[in-house]
């Protein structure tokens, strides 16, 4: 059974259906994916936990909350992932970044791994890896993999959009990967895009087509 959260905000859904409009601008594409990021990071680290510091506060002496443990990673599958990657920074800007560099083969769907750098102590630290798209999810399973193969064992999976077969295979290949995503869509084409889907994510963000 996939463990998937729906991020069901109505500004997030709001927002994705202009991001999925294909008479949308590459430059209001970008905007919006920004913005939607800033609404999943708050879902995405809605239990963190929390510890006690004190401080003084204009009036007073006070024991305050402030979130617990070492400083989350973002895991960004290049390049699509850097949209949401971007507005996460905004929220947690002390947060530490890994770049994994993917791209689909056209014709056999798989990942092909073309760059990785990821900070040496993942093991102790939560890992959000973030990309738009869960089409398949050879990339993201390709991604999780190789963090995994680094030390991190605490990684949840953040996108826009999933298709139920790629959740289908990424409960089935990382079944300890929570998954959050802002819509499940109907199924994948014979191409493998998402239908209804937005288009090629990365292409619209970088007005590449
Ligand atoms: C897109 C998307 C995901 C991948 C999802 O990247 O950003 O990484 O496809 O598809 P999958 O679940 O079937 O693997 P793409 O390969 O187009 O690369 P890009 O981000 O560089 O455009
Ligand atoms: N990658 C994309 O960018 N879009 C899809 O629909 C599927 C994979």
């Amino acid at each position: 059974m996939a463990n998937v959260t729906v991020v069901d905000h109505p500004l997030v859904q709001h927002k994705l259906t202009l991001m999925r409009d294909k008479n949308t601008s590459t430059a209001g594409f970008r905007r919006l994916l920004r913005e939607v990021s800033l609404l999943l990071c708050y879902e995405v680290t809605r239990d963190l936990e929390l510890t006690n510091v004190n401080i003084e506060t204009p009036l007073t002496d006070m024991s305050a909350p402030v979130i617990a443990g070492k400083k989350l990673v973002f895991a960004s599958i290049l390049r699509a992932g850097n949209g949401l990657l971007e507005g996460m920074l905004d929220l947690v800007p002390s947060a530490r970044v890994a770049h994994v560099g993917l791209y689909r083969d056209h014709k056999t769907l798989e990942a092909i791994e073309y760059y990785f750098k990821a900070p040496e102590d993942i093991s102790d630290r939560l890992v959000v890896v973030v990309d738009p798209m869960l089409a398949t999810a050879n990339s993201a399973t390709a991604a999780i993999d190789k963090l995994k193969e680094r030390g991190a064992n605490n990684i949840r999976f953040l996108c826009l959009l999933a298709a139920p077969e790629g959740i289908e295979a990424f409960a089935a290949s990382q079944p300890d990967v929570p998954i959050f995503t802002a819509a499940i869509d109907s199924h994948l084409n014979d191409k493998g895009y998402i239908v209804p889907g937005l288009g090629d994510a990365g292409d619209r963000m970088y007005g590449t087509k």
